[in-house]
């Protein structure tokens, strides 16, 4: 019930993913875990406007209810919180929601691949009276994210952030929506390392890729479980480079899954470079920036492996590392999803 005049903090953890990238949005496996950094709202429900001011980024969102149109609110990190507000007005089974006054304070690095806005976005769900399960929270918010944007991204950020487990990654299977937690083995360190360069382009790229992972799909069906040797018939040599990408990946996601269950991190970190590789190689999102600290990385003692995480194009990798190991970037945890106090 959402209470006029109710106190309402919530908080959405962002995400990395371990592998399986590109792969969401053509039905495949990723692996993302939700971490300790995210965004969190601190706000007054009531009115029929919404108004939040940032701790990190200048200009306050002011909104009136009804929102109609997500794609021209300024400041532009209103658009993910405007595109929430459309997708719970119009959603049955959901009252539609009240204004909002308050704050949104956030830790995580913002664009670099860490997904602050899918954090923003189911934030803002939960403040905003979002009473659906985890899945649905995602899939609101994942098309609140597309109207936002105009960028047709898959729902793993979304729902890594609404459904973290504690010390778990998530095995998601994205045809089916199911996930699998995964644990992570207590003598695993995970450390995310900014390239330095901001995203660029991930609007169009992303894009263009996704529409030829799906040409690639018209002529051999689903690429998860299309055969390889059917996608190393497909003509057009970028098409099959795409394709190969997404089928290729969706075993390692499936093999690093396994190798995490057994402790066997020296495979798991083998598998996160032949993920970088494909991304680079045969899927190009990856940056010379990107390649050299994965290089960099994997050949420090103690590093099983690294990777670009996320859409590429710049931003963040992962690595996996021994306990001991320091790097230059953020240890990261696997916690637990989104969550909202209501008073
Ligand atoms: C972005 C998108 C996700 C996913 C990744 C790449 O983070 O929002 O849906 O496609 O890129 O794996």
């Amino acid at each position: 019930m959402s209470a006029s005049g109710a106190r309402v903090r919530a908080h959405a953890p962002g995400r990395v993913n371990l592998i399986g990238d590109h792969t969401d949005y053509m039905g495949g496996l990723v692996l993302p875990m939700a971490v300790q950094m995210g965004t969190t709202i601190d706000a007054v429900r009531g009115g029929a406007r919404i108004e939040l001011r940032s701790d990190r980024v200048d200009g306050v969102v002011g909104l009136d209810l009804p929102v109609q149109d997500p794609t021209t609110v300024q400041p532009a990190w209103g658009r993910y919180v405007a595109g929430v507000a459309v997708e719970l007005a119009a959603a049955d089974d959901i009252e539609a929601p009240l204004g909002l006054v308050g704050t949104v304070s956030s830790d995580l690095p913002l664009g670099s691949g860490l997904s602050s806005s899918a954090s923003l976005e189911v934030a803002a769900a939960l403040a905003l009276g979002d009473t659906g399960s985890p899945l649905e929270v995602a899939r609101r918010c994942q098309r609140a994210e597309q109207a936002a944007t105009g960028v047709p991204c898959g729902i793993m950020d979304q729902l890594a952030s609404a459904a973290g487990v504690e010390g778990s990654a998530l095995l998601i299977d994205c045809a089916t929506e199911r996930i699998t937690p995964v644990p992570v083995p207590a003598d695993a360190a995970i450390w995310v390392l900014h390239s330095g360069q901001e995203r660029e382009l991930v609007g169009s790229a992303y894009a263009d890729r996704r529409a030829e992972c799906e040409r690639a799909a018209a002529i051999v069906g689903p690429l998860p479980s299309a055969p390889l040797a059917r996608i190393e018939q497909l003509d057009d040599p970028t098409v099959r480079a795409r394709a190969r990408h997404v089928r290729t990946e969706c075993d390692r996601v499936r093999a690093f899954a396994d190798a995490l269950h057994r402790a066997d991190l020296r495979t798991a970190g083998e598998l996160m470079v032949a993920s970088h590789m494909s991304l680079r190689d045969d899927f190009e999102v990856s940056t010379s920036r990107l390649d050299e600290l994965v290089e960099d990385l994997c050949g420090r003692p103690g590093v099983y492996g690294a990777r670009l995480t996320g859409a590429g194009f710049g931003g963040c990798v992962v690595a996996l590392a021994e306990p001991g190991v320091e790097l230059d970037g953020w240890r990261v945890h696997a916690s637990a999803g989104a969550t909202v106090t209501v008073q």
